[in-house]
C-alpha cells in the first residue's frame, strides 16, 4: 500500500499558521457536507482520522495530515478543508474564510493538486461554481497545481440522474475553460467505489 503512516499535523486557520516544510500537497475543497473529510478518510484507508459530521460545518480549520513521514517515497500533505459557503457561520467568519481560502489557493507554493468535490447526489450549487471560476481564473498564471473533480456519494444516485449530474459539471467545466485533462472521477465513501480511482489523481503528486 502507498499509506505506510498517517498523523495529523496541525489545524491552520490563517497562511501564518500552516506547515512550513516544503512538502508537496493535495487539497480537498468543496461545500459544507460534500464529502471531503470522508473521502481523506477512505483514501487514507483510515476509519475516522478525519471527523465526519451529517451536521454541515464540521470541519473548521485546514487540516493537515502527514503521510508516510520519514520515508524515502510517498511523503505529502492531504489537506482537509472547511466547507466553503457554509451558510451558518456568521458572515463575518464566511468573509474571512473565503479571504484565506483565495490567499491559500493563490499563494501556497506546496499545492500540487486542487481537488474539488461536488455532490454526486445535488450536483452543482453556487459555491460550486465560485470555486470552478476560481480554479479556472487562477490557474491561468499559476502552474504549481493541477484541478481535478470528484463527484462524491455516487451510491446514492443511480442510472439517468447519475449521468445528468455528470453531464451538467462538464458543461460547467467548458463554461469556465477549468484544464482537468481526465481529472475527474465518482466515489463512494460508503462503498468505497473509485478509491483506486482517487489514488491515479493523488499518484503523480505522492510519487513524481
Ligand atoms: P464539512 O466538514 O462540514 O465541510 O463536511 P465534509 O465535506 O467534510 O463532509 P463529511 O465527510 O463530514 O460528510 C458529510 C455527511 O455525508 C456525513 O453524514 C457522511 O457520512 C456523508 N457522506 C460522506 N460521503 C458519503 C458517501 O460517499 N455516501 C453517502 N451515502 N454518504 C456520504
Ligand atoms: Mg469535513
Amino acid at each position: 500500500a502507498l499509506v505506510k503512516d498517517v498523523r495529523f499535523v496541525t489545524g491552520g486557520v490563517s497562511m501564518g499558521t500552516l506547515p512550513t516544510d516544503p512538502l508537496p500537497e493535495v487539497a480537498f475543497v468543496g461545500r459544507s457536507n460534500v464529502g471531503k473529510s470522508s473521502l481523506v478518510n477512505m483514501v487514507l484507508g483510515r476509519r475516522a482520522l478525519a471527523y465526519t459530521s451529517k451536521t454541515p460545518g464540521k470541519t473548521q480549520q485546514y487540516n493537515y495530515f502527514l503521510i508516510n513521514e520519514g520515508r524515502d517515497e510517498g511523503v505529502f500533505h492531504l489537506v482537509d478543508m472547511p466547507g466553503l459557503g457554509y451558510a451558518q457561520a456568521d458572515s463575518k467568519k464566511r468573509k474571512e474564510w473565503v479571504r484565506f481560502f483565495g490567499e491559500y489557493v493563490r499563494q501556497r507554493q506546496q499545492l500540487r493538486l486542487f481537488v474539488h468535490l461536488i455532490d454526486g447526489e445535488i450536483g452543482l450549487l453556487d459555491t460550486d461554481l465560485e470555486i470552478m471560476k476560481l480554479a479556472a481564473e487562477v490557474s491561468k498564471d499559476e502552474c504549481r497545481w493541477q484541478y481535478a473533480l470528484i463527484l462524491t456519494k455516487v451510491d446514492k444516485r443511480k442510472g439517468k440522474a447519475k449521468a445528468n449530474v455528470y453531464a451538467s459539471v462538464m458543461d460547467a467545466v467548458e463554461k469556465f475553460g477549468c484544464d482537468i485533462g481526465d481529472r475527474i472521477i465518482q466515489t463512494s465513501a460508503r462503498t468505497k467505489l473509485g478509491r483506486a480511482d482517487a489514488w491515479r489523481l493523488l499518484r503523480p503528486v505522492v510519487l513524481p
